[in-house]
């Protein structure tokens, strides 16, 4: 049952499907993703022998208290009793769509962060293809914080969510592009209710 679910919610799901086709792109992206994560890395090592030569100076590690990984940047985002957290980055002044409704968004899809930040990498974007997506809202088509998500906005509304991997492709991943057991950033418009 729980297979099924998730295999469907993989196939059906977002159309982050029509991006996996291209490898080449695929493959660049998860090569940006791992350059991303061993430069910070290193970054991190060097924060940590400067903050170990200041100690053997006896110079106060000016540093330390800055570290990037103590920083949570999304502190101002507000989770929902299922564990997504998101914030609003435009209001929306129209219609919220009733379950069931045939809904019309704008998306893009980042692991690791959002677009600007250190270690994102875009897995799929129907602003890219310039055409948005429609599905049926609250029904399963989709993972489930876009479920949620939607049915909670306004038409024109648009915001940053951050989808845990129960919320989103869980533990099998999806399409050789989502790792298992991901946490997905997607940045998300409601254009309109069909
Ligand atoms: C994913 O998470 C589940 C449970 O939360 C765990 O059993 C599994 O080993 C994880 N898979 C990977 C590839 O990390």
């Amino acid at each position: 049952m729980l297979v099924t679910k998730l295999l469907a919610a993989a196939a059906l799901a977002l159309p982050v499907c029509h991006a996996f086709g291209n490898g080449a792109r695929v493959t660049m992206a998860v090569q940006k993703g791992t350059d991303a994560v061993s430069r910070r890395s290193l970054m991190d090592k060097a924060a940590v022998a400067a903050v170990a030569a200041a100690g053997m100076f006896n110079v106060a590690p000016a540093q330390a208290e800055d570290a990037p990984a103590a920083v949570d940047v999304h502190a101002d985002f507000i989770t929902t009793e299922t564990g997504l957290r998101y914030k609003v980055i435009k209001e929306g002044t129209g219609a919220q769509p009733p379950p069931s409704s045939n809904v019309k968004a704008h998306y893009t899809g980042w692991l690791g962060g959002f677009g600007d930040e250190d270690a994102s990498v875009k897995f799929d974007s129907s602003r890219d293809r310039g055409r948005p997506f429609t599905f049926k809202a609250g029904v399963g088509q989709v993972i489930k914080a876009w479920d949620e998500s939607v049915l909670a906005m306004k038409v024109g509304e648009r915001r940053l969510i951050i989808v845990p991997p129960d919320l989103g492709y869980g533990k099998r991943g999806a399409g050789g592009v989502i790792p298992a057991n991901a946490t997905l950033y997607f940045d998300v418009e409601l254009l309109g209710i069909l």
